[in-house]
Order: C-alpha cells, then structure tokens, then sequence
C-alpha cells in the first residue's frame, strides 16, 4: 500500500528517530508535527519548535497542553536562526521536518521562503546525527511556492552523495501542485 504524504513523512522520521534524542520541528503551524515528534522521543527527548507567527506558537501551545507534552521549546522565530538556539550539551540532532508554505487558514503572504528554509537545512545537516533524516513537505502551489521549491531542489540534489542519500517521493499523476516529501539521510 502506498503511504499518502504526511503519512510517509512520519513513517521516515518514526523509523528513524530514537527515544531521549533532540528533534526539530522547524515549522510548527498548528502543533500536529511537534506532538508527533513529542511522542516519539518521550519525556527525557527535547523538541525545538520553531515558527514565525503568534498564532501558530498560540495553537501549538495549546495542543501541546492537550497532549501533556512538556519536553517542547516553543520559540517564536525564523527556523533559518536554528543555531542559536542548539545548546551545546544537546548538540546531536535525531531528526527534523518542514512543512512548507503558509498555516493552513491564516495569512497566505506568510510563507516559508528559499533563503532561510535553505539556511535552516545547512545548519541542521551539520548537527544530524549519522543516518538521522531531515524530512520536508514541499507545499509549493501557493504564491512564491514555486520559487522555494526550485530553490530547495537545486539545493539538495547537489548535495555531495558520498556524505548524503537524498530522495523524493510524491504522486506523479495528481493535479494541482501535489505536494512531495523530501528526505535528506546523512551518511
Ligand atoms: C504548512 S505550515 C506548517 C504546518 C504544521 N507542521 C502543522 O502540523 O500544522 C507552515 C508554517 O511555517 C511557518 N513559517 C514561515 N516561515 C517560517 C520561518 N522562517 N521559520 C519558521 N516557521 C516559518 C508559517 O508561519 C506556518 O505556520
């Protein structure tokens, strides 16, 4: 059976991320990802996560609350300033996801850009773990969405293939801009 996107994309990071570990969710919207990785590292994991708007921290909060999630950073800010935020006695990255675009019924103009989704990637990959993945859902149907997924490919099928597996995955014969998971493995 084929695995429809989100699903996949959490299929990767939970076949890939252990208990205890530090995770990323660099675009946190309404709160589903970071509940995921939450879940999957458990009380003494850490989640980083990251997004730019006030409304998308507020729901995140709430569901975290919800889920009795209490190993989350909410931080309010660009995930292309990710470093400054790793401190160094948790350095080791276990994982990571993006979902691009903007949060689904809010402000459209609010979009992930090339620039700091690329710098964000850059950093993280520095930081993974060994065969640790850095997931990401392009969304790319919206206004500028086309300019950060070319962006974003260019980027990573140029990454060097003795030091990472890239890979895509996504529904070749649906309409409309379907999105698609990109996966990056370091080695
Ligand atoms: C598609 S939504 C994320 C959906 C989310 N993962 C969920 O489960 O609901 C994309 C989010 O990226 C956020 N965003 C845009 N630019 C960002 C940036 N530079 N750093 C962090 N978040 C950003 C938007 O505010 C928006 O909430």
């Amino acid at each position: 059976m084929l695995k429809g996107i989100l699903n996949f994309a959490h299929y990767l990071l939970e076949e890939s991320i252990q208990k205890d570990e530090t995770v990323i969710d660099a675009t946190c919207g309404n709160g589903n990802d970071t509940v995921f990785l939450s879940k999957i590292v458990g009380d003494n994991g850490h989640v980083l996560a990251f997004d730019v708007q006030d409304q998308a921290i507020s729901t995140t909060k709430e569901l975290l609350i919800k889920h009795s999630c209490t190993n989350v950073s909410l931080i309010k800010d660009s995930h292309g300033n990710i470093t400054q935020y790793l401190s160094p006695t948790r350095s080791v990255i276990g994982g990571a996801i993006f979902n691009l675009g903007y949060l689904p019924k809010s402000d459209k103009s609010i979009i992930t850009k090339s620039e700091s989704t690329i710098a964000a990637v850059n950093s993280i990959l520095k930081q993974l773990k060994k065969d640790g993945l850095i997931v990401v859902v392009v969304y790319y149907g919206h206004s500028g969405g086309q300019e950060e997924k070319e962006s974003l490919l260019k980027h990573v099928i140029n990454l060097n293939q003795k030091e990472y597996n890239v890979m895509q995955y996504g529904f070749i014969n649906q309409k409309n801009d379907p999105p698609f998971v990109l996966a990056i493995q370091k080695k």
